[in-house]
């Protein structure tokens, strides 16, 4: 790794909006690094010996909870893994009494994720420490979108004047809106492909170009992002049935055929088999780069976790 070290002009990391092509590469440059390193036999650093870090997720998650433990104990920070389920939240304490007592604990990092838009900004203003954002309700998950953006960069060699599509529900999609603001900072064209009530009103504001036919938008893309239907953030009939969806939305061959021939398909997971994506398509190595995705995460991660820390560590 270079000696030199450029500082992060930023406290927190709680959105891609706002960022700059600067940042984004910055992060994705540094991740790209970290993956050698979590590629050798020992994969430890002392980078962030004696710093600590508390990750609390008041919904569930696996991988992102586990990816940003891994990246904290490959940089040797002391993690701290808090849930809802067994935190005073159960007891009715506030999210604000929560900051206050975890400020208290000197952390360092706190990584938060909240089914509420906009909970983890709230959060960040009543702590002394590095705040990430790990998904806050419908609104952001940017590390989610720093890892699709290595993993397409890495396969493809650019983001600027690809043609990405993001397929399904990207209505209650956090991840959708993450990727939606990265892509358009880094030049690439962004379609959303999915049924009229899954897709947010004035989309195209966003600099997305909206279909509703998958055969018709994947017609020359570069990249698929396939999403979950996020059932759990769902009120009432957003489509007849799930055979009706995955006939009409689902990425099977058929469809994939309509996208260039070296069309890479990436998922945040979980995944739905069957659902918005047919199970031998996922598992396809030569067309899906699912799995990577993950390991490209915690890279991403550790970047974010040694940039947010530079300053307290005197790097800069
Ligand atoms: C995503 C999330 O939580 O927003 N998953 C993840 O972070 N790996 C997407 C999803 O839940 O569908």
């Amino acid at each position: 790794m270079s000696t030199f070290q450029p500082s992060f002009p930023h406290q927190h990391l709680l959105g891609i909006e706002g960022l700059k092509e600067a940042d984004i590469s910055q992060i994705i440059d540094l991740a790209d690094k970290y993956v050698d390193q979590n590629r050798q036999t020992n994969k430890k650093k002392d980078l962030l010996e004696g710093l600590t870090q508390i990750n609390l997720f008041f919904e569930n998650s696996t991988r992102t909870r586990m990816s940003f433990e891994l990246a904290g104990k490959r940089l040797g920070a002391d993690v701290i893994n808090m849930s809802m389920s067994t935190s005073s939240i159960k007891k009715g304490e506030t999210l604000i009494d929560t900051a206050s007592t975890l400020n208290a604990m000197r952390p360092d990092l706190l990584v938060v994720r909240h089914g509420s838009a906009g909970a983890v900004k709230l959060l960040s203003r009543k702590v002394d420490c590095a705040v990430i954002n790990a998904g806050d309700g419908k609104h952001e998950h940017p590390t989610q979108a720093l890892l699709d953006a290595l993993t397409i960069r890495r396969r493809k060699g650019r983001l600027a004047r690809l043609t990405v599509a993001i397929c399904g529900d990207v209505l209650h999609s956090r991840v959708a809106r993450s990727n939606i603001h990265l892509l358009n900072i880094m030049g690439a064209r962004v379609r959303l492909i999915g049924p009229p009530t899954l897709i947010p009103t004035g989309a195209e504001k966003l600099g997305t170009e909206v279909f509703h036919c998958m055969e018709e938008g994947l017609k020359g893309c570069d990249i698929i992002m396939m999403l979950r239907l996020q059932t759990e953030r769902m009120h009432g009939g957003y489509f007849p049935s799930i055979s009706e969806y995955f006939s009409l939305y689902g990425l099977d061959y058929e469809k994939l055929a309509h996208a260039k021939d070296d069309a890479l398909i990436l998922h945040p997971g979980p995944m739905n088999r069957g659902v918005e994506i047919d199970a031998k398509v996922a598992d396809d190595l030569t067309r899906s780069a699912i799995q990577e995705q993950v390991e490209m995460g915690v890279a991403v991660r550790m970047a974010c976790l040694d940039l947010l820390t530079r300053e307290r560590r005197g790097v800069n």
